[in-house]
């Protein structure tokens, strides 16, 4: 306390003399801060948070960020729940793996010493083979997981050279990509021209099933092992998908989590630096722009606060605001995917008669799925067809403390359409799931705990060329608009730290101005132009004029 004063008494002449300007009279006053608020805590609102603090710190400009979530946590789409209530036993209810090449994510988890496992997909329960396709019928494909050379020999006897050649399409797609974390396209003010320019729009513009075709991989290995992927992570199939979406499925070298909860990644980007702070369970309402160029932003309990630039980093559609004037640009409404996640835990094996399996095998770790022949241009409008869910996979073993003796159990997790009922837990585990159970489940019963979510998880993945604009207005954000290019928290991430650099590079009008030609419309490279403008049966309304400037 003594010392305190001291130094206060101190400090105090010595920093008013350094203000004074030798005639008495005060230099002008230190450069206001900038004031930002984010409206969302997920992975675009964090990163925007962290790479906004760093950058104006370099650039010598004060800034006051507020970053408001309406939610009680931090992450967004990026959550944990713990299985039995347990806080000892978290599992992911949203976003679960990341990859190797997802920079951000890595290099975040380094700098805050998050600890990451390798992705369970990587080490299976002992005699339990690692992943199967389903197509409600039978497997069309499982993979041993004991001996990746043996895997890799049965893939190649199966489907020739089509994996070899949809890894070498995944490498380049990926290099192309990478190239949007770098000058000279980083940052980029239009996503729309930085996809063109990272050579991308071919692989957009088309499905999955068109850009497999156009490179020559057999529609055998499209449709039982890359739908399968695109059906896990994005529960849609090869003929809606866009090529690139289809790409970021099989791109999944390096998979891991970080122990405890992705969310922490997010929750330690926030709490980085002085100058950010977080508001939880605060709704915005409205934005509005004032005639200073400034925005007054108001919670749902009706505070106002004013601010030099907002950030929106949330779906528009679902973040229930209010933003008057109408700004230059209005993000499109475009249709996202509901998904049930159901997470539940047992101490039952799946049993293998519901897949069709001979008595007393072993029903794959991970059981993902795919249409069957018949329904291959399915009718189904969720395009689930005959499975009935995308995928059911043990994500981890758990001990039920809910007993007086605690029990080892199994922790499942499924993917599907629908509300997962008493019926479907039944026939999957191969005995009598009350409807209570299937509900809320029963410490002592075959269901001990269960959690069931629906989530609006992603975008329909329809091929476009062009994508939502980044600045709305002056000094109005968005970063969702890359959710339809790809929808990860590493991508939300990378849009969340580009919108931070475009702000800072504007405040020190390091920006370059965009000289614009208008009328001048994008070059399409290649003479994969002639297959990018067909019109496509379920891309109706999704599939805009290209419209983009070089
Ligand atoms: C089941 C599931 C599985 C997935 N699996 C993976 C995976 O394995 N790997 C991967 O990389 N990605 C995965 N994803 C996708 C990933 O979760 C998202 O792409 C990413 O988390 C989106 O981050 P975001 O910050 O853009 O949006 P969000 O995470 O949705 O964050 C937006 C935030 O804004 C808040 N908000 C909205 N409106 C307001 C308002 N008016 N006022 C205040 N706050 C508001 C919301 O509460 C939310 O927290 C998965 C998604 C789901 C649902
Ligand atoms: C947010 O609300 C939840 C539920 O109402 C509450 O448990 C939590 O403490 C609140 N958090 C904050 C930071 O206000
Ligand atoms: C991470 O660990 C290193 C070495 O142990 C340490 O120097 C560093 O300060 C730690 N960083 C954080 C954010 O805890
Ligand atoms: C914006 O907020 C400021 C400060 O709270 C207030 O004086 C001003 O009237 C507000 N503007 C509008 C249009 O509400
Ligand atoms: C249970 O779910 C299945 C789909 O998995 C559905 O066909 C069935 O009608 C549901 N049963 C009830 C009673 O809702």
């Amino acid at each position: 306390m003594l010392l305190n004063t001291l130094a206060v008494s101190l400090l105090l002449p010595l920093s008013q003399a350094l203000r004074s300007s030798g005639n008495g009279v005060l230099a002008e006053p230190e450069m206001a801060p900038k004031r930002v608020a984010i409206i969302g805590a997920g992975a675009a609102g964090s990163s925007a948070a962290y790479h906004l603090s760093q950058s104006a710190q370099d650039a010598g400009i004060p800034t006051q960020i507020h970053v408001f979530e309406r939610s009680s946590h931090i992450g967004g789409r990026c959550t944990t729940v713990h299985a039995w209530s347990d806080p000892k036993q978290p599992v992911e209810l949203g976003a679960s793996i990341f990859v190797e090449v997802n920079h951000i994510l890595v290099s975040a988890s380094k700098t805050f010493n998050l600890t990451t496992a390798a992705h369970e997909l990587e080490k299976p329960r002992e005699g339990t083979p690692e992943l199967g396709v389903w197509n409600g019928k039978e497997f069309v494909f499982i993979s041993s997981g004991d001996n990746g050379w043996w895997d890799l020999a049965k893939l190649l006897w199966r489907y020739g050279y089509s994996p070899i050649k949809t890894n070498g399409l995944m490498k380049s797609t990926v290099a192309r990509f990478l190239k949007m974390y770098e000058k000279p396209l980083f940052p980029w003010s239009s996503l729309s021209e930085a996809v063109q320019e990272a050579g991308l729009l071919e692989v957009t513009g088309v499905t999955g099933e068109q850009f497999l075709k156009e490179k020559g991989v057999s529609d055998k290995f499209a449709t039982e092992i890359v739908q399968a992927s695109t059906r896990v992570n994005y529960a849609q199939n090869l003929g809606l998908i866009h090529g690139l979406e289809t790409m970021v499925c099989m791109a999944a070298n390096g998979a891991m989590s970080i122990t405890g909860g992705n969310w922490q990644i997010f929750s330690r980007m926030l709490h980085s630096s002085s100058a950010i702070s977080t508001h939880l369970n605060t709704t915005i309402a409205q934005i509005s722009k004032q005639p200073d160029n400034t925005y007054n932003l108001t919670t749902s309990s009706g505070e106002v606060s004013t601010f030099d630039d907002i950030v929106l980093a949330a779906p528009l559609q679902s973040s229930s605001l209010v933003i008057e004037p109408q700004p230059k640009h209005t993000p499109d409404q475009i249709p996202y995917v509901k998904l049930h996640v159901t997470l539940f835990a047992s101490p039952f094996k799946l049993d293998p008669a519901a897949f069709g399996m001979k008595d007393g095998s072993e029903v794959p770790q991970y059981v993902l799925t795919t249409l069957p022949p018949s329904e291959s241009h399915g009718s189904d409008p969720n395009g689930c067809g005959s499975p009935g869910f995308f995928s059911v996979s043990i994500v981890g073993n758990g001990v039920n403390p809910l007993l007086p003796e605690p029990r080892p159990e199994i922790v499942y997790k499924i993917f599907s359409p629908h509300r997962i009922n008493s019926t479907f837990l039944s026939n999957i585990l191969g005995r009598k799931v009350t409807d209570d159970e299937a509900e809320d489940g029963d410490p002592n019963g075959a269901v001990s705990w269960i959690y069931h979510k629906v989530w609006h998880s992603y975008p329909y993945e329809f091929p476009r060329v062009t994508f939502d604009e980044i600045k709305l207005d002056e000094g109005l954000w968005y970063t969702s608009g890359i959710e339809s290019f790809i929808s990860t928290m590493e991508t939300s991430a990378l849009m969340g730290k580009n919108v931070a650099q475009l702000i800072v590079d504007e405040w020190t009008s390091a920006g370059e101005p965009e000289p614009k030609q208008d009328g001048e419309t994008l070059k399409v490279q290649g003479d994969d132009a002639a297959w990018q403008f067909k019109p496509l049966d379920n891309a109706q309304g999704q599939q805009k004029p290209l419209k983009a400037k070089l």
